[in-house]
């Protein structure tokens, strides 16, 4: 019988009343483990993902420019999981854009862009209305300030007019956030964090004040899981593995926090879902954010 062992870290209601367990998967991974390498197996996806929902995980992020020599994201989501089981949220980002022939993002695009870039994930998914959507702002180096107020606006647009049920904001600071929230309800912060990083937890703490989920990307690193003593001692302490401890440093650090690991492993996706039942102690956290 498969236990459910992703819901154990208990769950978030997203705007409070969409129900997600706490212990969620980032597809970016699916088409591509690297962008500069080969793209995967398609069975290989379609099986992570079929796992994933067995294992109790309902909170898939995604967005379509995650696709990679004929594989993407967003189709491997449908042809997986489509009819979806009731109850699984998908996550999707719009705001970045990619030309052909670029392997990731490489600008952004305007607000007239954006209906075209929610209807785009909609055929894509197969659905009518898209459970959450990020504006995902600015580039890949720190958050950089700018307004958002015009882009955010076509998206709570959008959400009147049904297509989409809740909004996050991506890659913002907290003044970006308001300025966000001003406009229409944020439900969710997904922002790049992970528990070795000395930054700043101001934002977590002013979501967690607001019920705003905070979603950190890269929660394994993004490039590799850091070589870091501190999590080594903690992972010794409990017979868990470095990845388990990194999502359990998370989950503990605030009860906002929403974990979105990537991985196109079978067995990573189990050892990462097996990290929600792994619970911290006061002197673990102390130790990791030490
Ligand atoms: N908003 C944004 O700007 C933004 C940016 C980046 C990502 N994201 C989202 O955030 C999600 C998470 O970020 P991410 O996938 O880029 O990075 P991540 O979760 O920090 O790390 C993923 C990497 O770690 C490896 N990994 C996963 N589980 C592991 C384990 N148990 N042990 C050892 N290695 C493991 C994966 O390789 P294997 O495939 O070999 O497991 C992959 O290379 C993405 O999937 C995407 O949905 C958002």
């Amino acid at each position: 019988m498969t236990t459910k062992i992703a819901a154990a870290a208990g769950h978030w209601k997203l705007g409070g009343d969409l129900p997600v367990a706490r212990m969620g998967f980032g597809a970016m991974r699916l088409p591509v483990r690297d962008a500069e390498g080969a793209p995967n197996e398609r069975g290989d996806a379609l099986a992570v993902l079929a796992r994933a929902a067995e294992l109790g995980i309902d909170h898939i992020d995604t967005a379509a420019f995650y696709h990679q020599g004929g594989l993407a994201a967003n189709e491997l989501i449908k042809e997986a999981l489509h009819p979806y089981p009731d109850g699984l949220v998908i996550a999707t980002k719009v705001g970045p854009g990619r030309r052909p022939g670029d392997r990731y993002p490489t600008y952004e695009l305007e607000a007239g862009e954006l209906r075209g870039e929610v209807e785009r994930n909609l055929a894509e998914l197969g659905v009518d209305r898209l459970d959450l959507v990020y504006l995902r702002v600015g580039g890949r180096a720190e958050p950089d300030g700018a307004p958002i107020g015009e882009r955010f606006a076509v998206l709570a647009a959008l959400r009147e007019e049904g297509l989409i049920r809740r909004l996050g904001v991506s890659h913002v600071t907290a003044a970006q956030l308001a300025e966000a929230q001003r406009i229409a309800p944020v439900a969710a912060v997904q922002n790049r964090f992970d528990v070795t990083l000395p930054q700043d937890t101001g934002l977590m703490k002013t979501c967690e004040r607001d019920s705003v989920a905070y979603v950190p990307y890269f929660p394994l690193g993004g490039f590799g899981l850091p070589d870091d003593e501190r999590v080594a001692a903690v992972a010794a302490r409990h017979e868990a593995t470095a990845a388990q401890v990194l999502l359990a440093g998370l989950l503990a650090l605030s009860p906002a926090i929403l974990a979105i690991p990537g991985t196109s492993s079978l067995a990573h996706l189990e050892e990462n879902a097996a990290a929600a039942g792994l619970v911290l102690t006061g002197e673990d956290m102390a130790d990791l954010r030490r």
